[in-house]
């Protein structure tokens, strides 16, 4: 096998193999509102992951994980999806390419990233992502919208992965662009770039590396809750429910499923007050609002754990303007909205603190928001 992987390697280096990349993303908020047809305000960052890729002339997809030193290999024609869950993605990707009416041909790639895997960064998304991009560069002159290559990541989750996603962090590893956040409305899939400037201030991302697997964890469960809810309410998705209408039906669903839903609500209404925020400059609002966002998570989706609770502690503590819990829950990192002066501080006292009660310090990535999906040589 070391030999074969030798072989593939040289050949892939020594002529005109492609190199594509694609991107994990941060998400100002608007946490577990995509699947429920509602507001997500991502954006894709400087961590991504690259492959190099090549036609080889047979029906066969030939992979190496550099960072996992794995080697797998499938056929087009396979129905099977190979064991390794690293290459269920590209496996994926390649079958509802096909299922789309796209071509695929075989080809050989290696692959490797810097997006710290568990962090809730998406690193997944950043590989259907980039390999979604590839073939669609390499097989297809590029007909496939976009916006479809982020669904052909987001079935390959549910297809291939067994999790229940929304859009979002395909979304913004496909259409991800330098200095921009994306406003997306997860229904109608239109979306808008702003621009993001946050003079005086930084975001920072306080990672607990306490390690979540969605594909066990309980994501599909929250996503189950709403759809009750949504389906006793008479309605396709919360996005078309109130407070109002959530009490209505308070006696014929259980307690837990409407503190699932209560939070939907009340994060629906956080991002477009964040996003009004934003225009205003009114940063004190926004970090209010990331807050917010962190209790709800906490307390009635039920999606957080004592680290991250402890990591927001911290950060009200030092006064930083805005912190919560980032992506699915469940592990992962805080997203921090810290005003620059207090930056040396905060992040000293939250690797103090963290390590004197966990043993280890958190670590901590510096948001460079940057290009999604793209070609690089
Ligand atoms: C995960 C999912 C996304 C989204 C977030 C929560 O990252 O993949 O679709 O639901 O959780 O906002």
């Amino acid at each position: 096998m070391k030999e074969k992987i030798k072989e593939l390697l040289k050949e892939l280096f020594a002529d005109g193999a492609s190199l594509y990349a694609s991107s994990g993303r941060i998400n100002l908020i608007g946490e577990h509102t995509d699947y429920n047809g509602g507001f997500v305000f991502p954006g894709a960052i400087d961590k991504c992951i690259k492959a190099k890729i090549k036609e080889n002339g047979t029906d066969k997809v030939r992979v190496y994980s550099i960072d996992i030193d794995d080697y797998a290999e499938f056929g087009l024609n396979e129905e099977d999806a190979p064991e390794q869950q690293w290459a269920r993605y590209i496996f994926g990707v390649c079958r509802e390419t096909i299922k789309r009416g796209g071509t695929v041909k075989g080809f050989d790639a290696i692959f490797a990233g810097d997006i710290p895997l568990g962090a809730g960064l998406s690193s997944s998304a950043a590989m259907e992502s980039c390999f979604a991009f590839a073939l669609n560069d390499m097989f297809n002159d590029n007909k496939i919208e976009k916006y479809e290559l982020a669904r052909i990541g987001q079935s390959t989750e549910h297809n291939y992965c067994g999790v229940n996603c929304g859009i979002m962090d395909q979304f913004a590893s496909v259409h991800g662009k330098k200095d921009c956040l994306m406003r997306l409305d997860c229904r109608s899939g239109e979306f808008e770039y702003f621009p993001f400037k946050a003079d005086g201030y930084k975001l920072v991302l306080v990672d607990s590396v306490v390690k979540h697997e969605l594909v066990d964890s309980p994501y599909n469960k929250r996503r189950e809750s709403c759809e009750r809810v949504a389906k006793t309410l008479g309605i396709e998705t919360l996005r078309d429910a109130e407070m109002d209408d959530l009490n209505r039906v308070k006696e014929q669903i259980s307690e837990e499923d409407y503190m699932r839903a209560e939070y939907v609500i009340g994060e629906k209404e956080r991002v477009l007050a964040v996003c009004a925020a934003l225009e205003k400059g009114d940063f004190e609002t926004v970090g209010q609002k990331m807050y917010e966002t962190h209790a709800g998570m906490s307390k009635l989706y039920e999606v957080s754990c004592e680290e991250l609770d402890y990591l927001n502690d911290i950060a009200k503590e030092c006064g930083v303007t805005g912190s919560r819990i980032m992506g699915g829950g469940f592990g992962g990192c805080t997203i921090n909205l810290v005003k620059e002066e207090l930056y040396d501080k905060f992040i000293a006292t939250a690797k103090e603190k963290f390590a004197a009660k966990y043993g280890h310090e958190p670590k901590v990535y510096d948001v460079v928001i940057s290009d999604g999906a793209r070609r690089i040589s």
